[in-house]
């Protein structure tokens, strides 16, 4: 009943659709690519010279394949009924109201997609879910779409769960060759064919040992644990950091003896102000929430604990900066050297950044934000959801050169790790500074060292404070 799959449609053009469908684009030229979106102005941008997202390597696909199997269209009815495949690959943020409340991902675009797909199909269709959705939200989609079966028995659907695993900044790379592609779907015959149908897409360029197929709920629960997992490391080694601090030890030598354990392996070990992004706090929650609904309490507070040392963390980097800069930051000059949740995006989505800044702004510093990246609206756009749009306006200027941003400033806080950040020349900043000027290293990016001989005081995360470190001193040690 499924036929080889020539036409796919992603349902949501975001910036996980998006760069998917592009990479599915080129790399099948059998097959045509639809996404479309329900916001037009952002298929507009998808269609125009400037996409919507950045992405190393996103422009040249898009461009290449854009008009020949590759299109971005408002009409979600057509790009529906004409397809054999439809990913949904919609927004699943944590609810900010009812039951589950701060905990529970949203998933009312996710159930708004399968009852628009249950209205338009007109055939049997493969409905993918993409978006990082709880455990039995398969069930969920599957419930209204069989629903919609019984009035029209042509209509045939069968639901799998394929997470995506990519990581902003490294998208492409991460598509085009992928640790795994992961494939949920029913056991039934039916089941089977569909998940194989899926597998052939991605035999186009992914070898078929690289790609699993399991049964829907460990598809799903998968995503949650893959991102739960890695968002512990960096809680782990953020904890330790403040160890490091403590006693003298640097987390950095820490953690790369740690991390030559093959067992336990160097990746994502690198201490930082806390980890940001759309996912880890969003799935590391939708986890907690999910071991609370099954009462399994124990599991849900282990798991809790990850977000918590991440809060800490952030709370603690601006807590040593107030208290380096005499414990007064009132109405003093701080330059915020990125405001990205990492390098090499532009997105800001619980960026760290975010919350030191609006813990130096509830102190009355008055921050100068640098970002490569963002745009000016979009530092100001956060931090007025945080604080106030008022408070904003007379603490905040936003910076296009970070020499201006610096001048005249008490401090320098590095909050995202753009490489760029290491070629400034600190002597010239540091003559444009108050003095004594200090720098704070929240990702470790810097010469603390060479910081020192221009005449900085310096504070890096994990490792003991600018003066030698004396065991019998007042570290509290
Ligand atoms: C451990 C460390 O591996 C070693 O590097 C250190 O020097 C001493 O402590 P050991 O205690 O001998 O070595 O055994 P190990 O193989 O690490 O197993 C420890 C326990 O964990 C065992 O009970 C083992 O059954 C259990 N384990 C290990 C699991 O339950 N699951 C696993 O995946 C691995
Ligand atoms: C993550 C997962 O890596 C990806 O597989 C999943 O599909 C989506 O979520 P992403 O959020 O794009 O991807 O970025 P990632 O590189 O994982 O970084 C997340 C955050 O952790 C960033 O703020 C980053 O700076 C921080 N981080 C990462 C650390 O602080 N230390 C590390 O060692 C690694
Ligand atoms: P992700 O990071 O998961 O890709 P984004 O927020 O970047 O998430 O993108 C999700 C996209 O899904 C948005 O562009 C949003 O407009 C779109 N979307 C949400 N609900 C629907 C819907 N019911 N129909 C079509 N598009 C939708």
């Amino acid at each position: 009943m499924f036929k080889k799959v020539e036409r796919v449609v992603c349902v949501g053009a975001g910036y996980v659709g998006g760069p998917t469908c592009a990479m599915i684009a080129h790399k099948c030229p059998g097959i045509t690519v639809t996404v479309v979106d329900m916001n037009a102005a952002k298929i507009d941008e998808w269609n125009s010279d400037k996409l919507p997202i950045f992405e190393h390597g996103l422009d040249e696909i898009v461009f290449a394949a854009r008009g020949k199997n590759l299109f971005f269209s408002s009409d979600i009815p057509k790009a529906i009924r004409e397809a054999d495949l439809i990913f949904i690959s919609v927004n699943t943020p944590t609810k900010t109201y009812g039951r589950g409340k701060g905990m529970a991902p949203d998933l009312k675009y996710v159930e708004s997609v399968a009852r628009t797909i249950a209205q338009y199909a007109g055939g049997p269709k493969i409905v993918v879910e993409k978006s990082t959705v709880p455990v039995k939200a398969a069930e969920s989609i599957g419930c209204i779409l069989r629903d919609a079966q019984k009035n029209c028995p042509e209509l045939k659907f069968q639901v799998l769960s394929n997470p995506e695993f990519l990581a902003e900044g490294t998208a492409m790379r991460d598509l085009a060759n992928p640790d795994r592609v992961l494939i949920g779907g029913e056991s039934s015959p039916e089941g089977a064919l569909a998940v194989e149908a899926l597998v052939t897409v991605y035999e186009n360029w992914v070898p078929r040992e690289r790609i699993i197929t399991t049964n829907t709920w460990s598809s799903e629960l998968s995503k949650l644990v893959a991102n739960a997992f890695l968002a512990q490391r960096i809680s782990s080694i953020n904890a330790i950091s403040a160890v490091c601090e403590a006693t003298g030890a640097d987390v950095s030598e820490v953690a790369h003896a740690v991390g030559c354990d093959t067992r336990i392996g160097n990746k994502f070990l690198k201490a930082s102000v806390g980890f940001g992004g759309s996912c880890f706090q969003k799935d590391v929650l939708s986890l907690v929430y999910l071991c609370e609904s099954l009462n399994l309490q124990k599991v849900a507070d282990y798991w809790h604990g990850v977000i918590e040392i991440n809060d800490w963390q952030r709370r603690r980097f601006a807590d040593k900066i107030i208290a380096e800069l005499f414990n007064t930051v009132t109405d003093k000059k701080i330059a915020v050297f990125g405001f990205a949740f990492k390098k090499d995006t532009g997105d800001t989505r619980e960026s760290s950044a975010i919350h030191v800044s609006k813990h130096l702004m509830e102190e009355h510093a008055r921050l100068a934000i640098y970002d490569p990246k963002v745009p000016k609206s979009q530092v100001l756009y956060e931090l007025g959801l945080q604080t106030s749009p008022a408070d904003v306006e007379k603490l905040v200027t936003v910076y296009n050169d970070p020499y201006e941003a610096a001048k005249d400033a008490h401090a320098i806080v590095v909050l995202t790790e753009w490489d760029e950040f290491t070629t400034f020349d600190f002597s010239r900043i540091h003559a444009s500074m108050r003095h004594p000027a200090a720098i704070f290293d929240g990702r470790l990016i810097l010469d603390q060292k060479a910081l020192r001989e221009i005449g900085f005081r310096t504070f890096a995360i994990g490792s003991a404070p600018d003066q030698a470190y004396n065991l019998f001193g007042t570290s509290g040690y």
